[in-house]
């Protein structure tokens, strides 16, 4: 048993007096390439990563349910009568939000029978690591176990997903729960958020003597508010101009007849999704054809599009990923939904030390809070523990 299993086990055991039924845990996940696309129906290219959260859980005789974590003091208590998206609120609203989209997905919640739950996780809060697929995705493969829902991993993504749009109130897409239940170790997930078909693909940095490095940058950000909600309206509002169900529908060609439809600002939000999901293909391509270490100029070229079309970067951002690149990293992008949150930097195993110096320093120099810079490593999916 890991510290962390070990820690979820005794934190459900001294809350509910009782043993669980299991340990489930679910990753959190980085994305290497395809932003912004995945609500265009579109391509992304992410990983599951080896930071977990862990759930212990337990059904109970009656329709109580009971939520804890390491998080908060108190537990948080709900009939299944009352699950209710809108009787939902905090951080209970990702697992409890799971549990009422599981009805949306034919679990029968009139007489399924409640449960107790235990959360823990070494997913960092905030840092667009998917903290919150995480713990989604962890209490869905849990709850689809003990409820015997029969559920597959692809329906679970879209159950996580509901949960997210619906009890959390972020109008985010369907990759990062997709990461989290269809990841495999040392390899990513293609996946085409229109038909929902995925293809795990083997990444090789090892072999290839690369390390995939995360640069927290501390800046914190929110989906539930603000500008991706705002990014999400321009992409809808663009295709809507340009007369097709959403941007997916449009190709690099098309760009020079949505510059003279749409004005400039919503032009760049298209140009960004069209060119990025043809930079998810390219990839993807690449990375099979010659191996990753060709692939750095299409993640650069992935930050400067967010940067200047998207406009979702951050100083913090951009001074990571230019500082990275400087001292060595081949490619670096900021990742996830931006607005704050992590950077990815694609480094020689040989130069994590100086890369991870450089942006320390470059940080301290321009009065940022001092960022968290680690290494992640492609992980196995959600599923049962023990
Ligand atoms: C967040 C959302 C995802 C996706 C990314 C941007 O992580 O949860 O659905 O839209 O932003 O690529």
């Amino acid at each position: 048993m890991t510290d962390l299993q070990r820690d979820v086990l005794t934190g459900f055991e001294s809350r509910f007096n009782r043993r669980p039924a299991g340990l489930w845990s679910a990753p959190g996940r980085v994305n290497l390439i395809g932003e912004h696309t995945d609500y265009n129906e579109g391509f992304v290219f992410p990983f599951a990563i080896d930071r977990r959260t862990v759930i212990a859980l337990g059904l109970r005789d009656d329709r109580l349910i009971r939520v804890a974590s390491s998080f908060a003091e108190e537990a948080i208590e709900l009939c299944l009568e009352e699950l209710f998206p809108e009787n939902l609120s905090g951080w209970s609203a990702y697992p409890l939000g799971v549990a009422w989209a599981l009805g949306q997905f034919g679990a029968n919640l009139g007489e399924l029978k409640g449960f107790e739950v235990f959360i823990d996780s070494e997913v960092p809060i905030g840092a667009g690591l998917s903290s919150s697929a995480a713990i989604e995705s962890a209490v869905a493969v849990a709850l689809n176990d003990v409820w015997r829902l029969n559920l597959d991993h692809r329906t679970l993504a879209r159950v996580g997903q509901l949960a997210e749009n619906r009890a959390v109130g972020a109008p985010t897409g369907i990759m990062d729960q997709s990461a989290s239940l269809l990841g495999r170790a040392d390899a990513g997930v293609f996946l085409d958020c229109r038909s929902l078909e995925s293809e795990v693909i083997p990444l090789g940095f090892d072999a290839a003597g690369l390390e995939l490095l995360i640069i927290d940058t501390k800046v914190s950000h929110s989906h539930a508010t603000g500008g991706y909600a705002a990014r999400r309206a321009s992409c809808e509002a663009g295709a809507g101009a340009l007369g097709v169900d959403s941007l997916r529908d449009l190709d690099i060609d098309d760009l020079p007849r949505a510059a003279e439809v749409l004005g400039d600002e919503t032009f760049r939000r298209v140009r960004h999704v069209v060119t990025e999901n043809r930079r998810v293909l390219d990839t993807v391509r690449t990375l099979r054809e010659q191996g990753p270490t060709a692939i750095g100029a299409l993640l650069d070229a992935s930050h400067t599009s967010m940067r200047d079309d998207f406009e979702i970067s951050v100083p913090e951002l951009d001074l990571a990923v230019e500082t990275a690149r400087l001292a060595g990293a081949i490619g670096a992008r900021m990742t996830g939904g931006g607005f704050g949150g992590a950077a990815i930097a694609l480094t020689p195993h040989a130069l994590v030390p100086a890369v991870t110096a450089a942006v320390m320093a470059a940080f301290d120099a321009r009065g940022f809070a001092t960022p968290d810079i680690f290494v992640v490593h492609a992980a196995d999916g959600a599923g049962r523990e023990q």
